[in-house]
């Protein structure tokens, strides 16, 4: 799937296009939740992720978004993100968009985690979790 945006930008859901390096560069040194991943276990988590869609300027990676799944019961949506000069004119809810609703997992289960960007959830039908919804975190956290 290839969906171009205007101005040059396009989104891609092609795993072998996604320019690692940038993932991880944004991941590891600018994400509030993913900082000092390694390299390594980002190419994993792309490569392992049942679907990723890039967010492309030209060649340039902009934007990253990974969901992985048994493809039945439950799909979980991470690594989201623009980088800060392309926000605020819509990418990331194209992006949202793309992985969620336009993909193979639009009618199961999805769980996310977000610290503020909840608004651009809603627009996808998230809302708050379940009392039935429980969560072990993790020991060193
Ligand atoms: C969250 C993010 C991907 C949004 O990308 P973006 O391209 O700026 O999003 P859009 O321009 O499509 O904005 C979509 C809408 O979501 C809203 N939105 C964007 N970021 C938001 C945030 N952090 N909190 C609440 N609403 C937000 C915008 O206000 C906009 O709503 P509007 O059209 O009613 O004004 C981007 O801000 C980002 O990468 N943030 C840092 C990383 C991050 O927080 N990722 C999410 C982790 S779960």
């Amino acid at each position: 799937m290839r969906r171009a945006l205007g101005d040059g930008i396009e989104l891609d859901d092609d795993a072998h296009r996604i320019d690692v390096a940038a993932v991880h560069d944004y991941l590891a040194n600018e994400s509030y939740w993913a900082k000092g991943r390694p390299r390594e276990v980002v190419e994993r988590l792309v490569r392992e992720a049942q679907r990723v869609v890039g967010l492309y300027d030209g060649q340039r990676q902009v934007g990253f978004a990974r969901a992985f799944t048994d493809g039945v019961s439950l799909v979980y949506l991470a690594d989201v993100y623009v980088l800060p000069e392309y926000r605020g004119r819509g990418l990331g809810v194209e992006l949202i968009r793309e992985i969620v609703d336009n993909g193979p997992y639009a009618d199961i289960r999805w769980v996310l985690h977000t610290r503020d960007a909840s608004g651009l959830y809603h627009r996808f039908e998230f809302g708050e979790p379940s009392p039935r919804l429980m969560e072990r975190y993790r020991r060193d956290a």
